[in-house]
C-alpha cells in the first residue's frame, strides 16, 4: 500500500470514523427515518450475535421485524437470541447455525431457507480479519472465504427469494479500510506475497464494494448498498487490531452508532430513493476512492472478479 493512501486514510478516519465523527454527522440525520414499524418484513443478519450485527438485529426486533440470525457458534448465538428477545419483546427471532467460510454449507443453508422462509432484507454483516494465513477445510484462505466468497454465495443463492419479496434490499457491511486497496484478483488466496491480514481484509472489503455495484446493475428489482460503520468498539477490533484498539479506545464508536447506517439502509423509506449499488457512511453515499489514490479499477477487472467468483462458487454447489 502506498504511504500516501495510508496517511490520507488515517487522517480521514480520525476526522470521520470516530465517535465524534458520528456525533457531528448525526446532526444532519432525520430522526423520523428510523421511526418505523416493520411487522411482516423478514431480515437475515449474518454475525447477528455480536457487535454491529447484534445491535442491528436488536433494533429491527424492537420494530417488530422477523429476524433470522445466521451465526457460527451455537452457544454465543443462543445467548444473543435470548438477549434480543428479552430486550425487544419480539418472539420472531430465528437462529441458523452456519459457518460463512464453508461454501458448501452456505449453498445448502440457502436451499433450505428458500423453501421455508420469505426474505425482504439480507444484511451481510459477518466478517473477520485473520492475521495469519489460515486455510479452511476446502483449502480457501480464511478471510477471503468468509468476507468475499461467503458473501458472494449467500447473496447469489438468496437473490431468487429476495426478488419475490416487496421492497427487497441487500446491505453489505464493508469497511472504509477498503479505500487503501485497488481491486486485485490476481491472488485471491493470498499465496504469492508476504501475508498481511489487514491488507487482505481491506482487499476483501474492496471486493464487497465492487460486488455491490455489479449486483445493482444485474438485479434492478433489489436495492443493494455497501457501507462503512466507522471505527467501532467490538470484539473483532479488540482481537484482530489490539494496538489500534488500545490507541483509539475512547474515541471508538459504540455498536449502536456503528449499526445506525445499517439500520437506516435496512429500514428507512429514504434509503431506496437513493440509486442502488452505492457505498454509504453515516446515512450518506460517499466516494469509493480517496482523491489521487489511483484505486479505480477497469470494468473488465470487475467483470473478471464476478466471473472468477462465479466459477469458484459453482465448484462447491
Ligand atoms: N468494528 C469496526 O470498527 C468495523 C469497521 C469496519 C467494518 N467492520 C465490519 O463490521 C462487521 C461486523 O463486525 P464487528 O465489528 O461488529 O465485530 P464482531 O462483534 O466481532 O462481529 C463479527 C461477527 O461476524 C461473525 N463471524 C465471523 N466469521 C464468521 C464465520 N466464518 N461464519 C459466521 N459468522 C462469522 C462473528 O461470529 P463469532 O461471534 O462467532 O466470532 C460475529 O458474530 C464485519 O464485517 C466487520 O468487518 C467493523
Amino acid at each position: 500500500m502506498s504511504l500516501y493512501r495510508s496517511a490520507a486514510w488515517l487522517a480521514k478516519g480520525l476526522r470521520e470514523y470516530t465517535k465524534s465523527g458520528y456525533e457531528s454527522a448525526a446532526k444532519d440525520f432525520d430522526p423520523d427515518d428510523l421511526e418505523v414499524q416493520v411487522p411482516g418484513r423478514a431480515f437475515l443478519v449474518t454475525g447477528g450475535n455480536s457487535g454491529i450485527g447484534k445491535a442491528t438485529a436488536t433494533e429491527i426486533a424492537k420494530r417488530g421485524g422477523t429476524v433470522h440470525l445466521v451465526c457460527r457458534d451455537q452457544s454465543r448465538a443462543e445467548g444473543a437470541k435470548g438477549e434480543i428477545i428479552r430486550e425487544s419483546g419480539n418472539q420472531n427471532i430465528f437462529l441458523h447455525i452456519l459457518d460463512l467460510s464453508d461454501p458448501k454449507k452456505i449453498w445448502k443453508f440457502a436451499e433450505t431457507f428458500k423453501q421455508e422462509h420469505t426474505l425482504n432484507v439480507l444484511i451481510n454483516n459477518a466478517g473477520c480479519m485473520v492475521n495469519k494465513r489460515e486455510l479452511t477445510e476446502d483449502g480457501l484462505e480464511k478471510n477471503f472465504a468468509t468476507n468475499t466468497l461467503g458473501v458472494y454465495i449467500l447473496t447469489t443463492a438468496l437473490i431468487p427469494v429476495l426478488e419475490k419479496a416487496h421492497d427487497p434490499r441487500v446491505i453489505t457491511v464493508s469497511s472504509g479500510g477498503m479505500l487503501v486497496q485497488k481491486l486485485s484478483i490476481s491472488d485471491l488466496q493470498s499465496e504469492r506475497t508476504a501475508f498481511n491480514g489487514t491488507m487482505v481484509y481491506a482487499q476483501n472489503k474492496r471486493q464487497q464494494v465492487v460486488l455491490t455495484e455489479r449486483w445493482a446493475q444485474q438485479h434492478p428489482a433489489i436495492h443493494f448498498s455497501s457501507m462503512h460503520p466507522g471505527w467501532v468498539d467490538t470484539p473483532a477490533v479488540r482481537q484482530s487490531m489490539p494496538g489500534f484498539h488500545a490507541r483509539l479506545k475512547d474515541r471508538l464508536r459504540s455498536a449502536a452508532q456503528g449499526a445506525d447506517t445499517v439500520l437506516w439502509l435496512a429500514l428507512s423509506s429514504a434509503a431506496p430513493l437513493q440509486p442502488s449499488g452505492q457505498f454509504f457512511q453515516d446515512r450518506k453515499p460517499v466516494p469509493t476512492h480517496l482523491p489521487l489514490a489511483r484505486t479505480s479499477s477497469l470494468p473488465a477487472e470487475e467483470e473478471k472478479l464476478m466471473e472468477v467468483l462465479g466459477e469458484l462458487a459453482q465448484r462447491f454447489k
